[in-house]
């Protein structure tokens, strides 16, 4: 049995902030932030919407895609460091607000690589037959932990959600390799106390180092080569980051997600939201062999190559 996406879908919210918007409010200019991140807006919650209520837009999406119904799910899984509160889980208010009666439910703290994390758990209930159907959700309000007054950070980020619900795929279709990891040494370089705090240079090494790494780990866990990935969806934390990433592979331009320019970096929620966006746009078709990789405090890290499809 392969576990796999049988649905999918995302919540942004309206509010769109310009760099020239930023400009307005700290020190720093449209030209510094578009050329070392490659952001050009980003999109921000209103002050009544939290981190479930995206989190829930986009489950509701996700389920319709799937054509299941929330009382047939067995387990819900969000990725978040921004949860409403520290309990109960975003995944708990879930559980009642979507009906899923029947679901164990849980929130996962891998920040930016949470939603892999995600994925990869539920992978092992569904192939292990364990479970049929799973909720998986990256959601994230960061602007309320930022810094407003903070350039280093508050240019990067943003807010919205992404859901799927994974279950048994078609033969030679879903996750057809992984790799998870951790480098707790790392913690001090990208963290929450009050707000945000995060070195900068510290964390970009590492990134361009990891998520080259972790590409090439998954193909050779497959026994593929650069040559058979047909898209890269990379967690979207600033575009030479994953350009990087894209080099690495050695794939074109218009063979990888880089929606960072619209959204800013929304952590654990940037996979599934890019994942939308390319499937909207007609860049991810069946069969095609994708791979997501993502990166983040803890530190953290995680990539999945899978062939799309039901
Ligand atoms: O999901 C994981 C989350 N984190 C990341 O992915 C972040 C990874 N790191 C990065 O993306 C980059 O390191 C940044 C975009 C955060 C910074 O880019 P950088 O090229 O590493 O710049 P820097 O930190 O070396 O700063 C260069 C200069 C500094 O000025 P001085 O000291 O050279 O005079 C900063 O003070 O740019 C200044 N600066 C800014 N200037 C205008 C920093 N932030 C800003 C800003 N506007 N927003």
């Amino acid at each position: 049995m392969n576990a796999g996406i049988i649905g999918i879908g995302r919540y942004l919210p309206e509010k769109v902030v310009t760099n020239l918007d930023l400009e307005k409010m700290m020190d720093t200019s449209d030209e510094w932030i578009r050329t070392r991140t490659g952001i050009e807006e980003r999109r921000i919650a209103a002050d009544d919407i939290d981190t479930s209520d995206m989190a829930y837009f986009a489950a509701v999406k996700a389920l319709e895609n799937a054509r299941i119904s929330a009382a047939e799910l067995d387990l819900i899984l969000v990725a978040t460091v921004t949860p409403d509160r520290p309990f109960p889980s975003v995944a708990c208010m879930l559980q009642e607000r979507l009906g899923a009666t029947k679901a164990a439910a849980l929130d996962i703290s891998a920040a930016c690589a949470g939603f892999m994390y995600g994925m990869v758990t539920a992978k092992q209930f569904i192939e292990s037959g364990t479970y049929r159907y799973i909720l998986v959700i990256g959601a994230e309000k960061l602007s309320k932990i930022v810094n407003w007054e903070d350039r280093n950070t508050a240019v990067l980020f943003g807010d919205g959600a992404g859901a799927v619900v994974m279950g048994p795929v078609s033969e030679g279709r879903g996750i057809v390799s992984f790799e998870l990891g951790a480098d707790g040494t790392g913690g001090k370089h990208l963290y929450q106390d009050e707000y945000v705090v995060m070195n900068g240079r510290e964390v970009f090494k590492f990134a361009v180092r990891q998520m080259g790494e972790s590409c090439i780990h998954v193909l050779e866990k497959a026994g593929l080569s650069k040559q058979d990935v047909d898209f890269l969806v990379p967690h979207q934390a600033n575009i030479r980051i994953v350009e990087a990433a894209r080099q690495r592979l050695e794939l074109p331009e218009d063979k990888m997600s880089a929606t960072v320019r619209k959204y800013g970096n929304t952590s654990a929620a940037s996979i599934p939201i890019s994942i939308v966006e390319e499937l909207e746009a007609g860049k991810i078709k069946d069969d095609d062999l994708i791979i997501m990789v993502g990166f983040g405090g803890g530190l953290t890290w995680g990539a999945i190559a899978l062939r799309w499809g039901r």
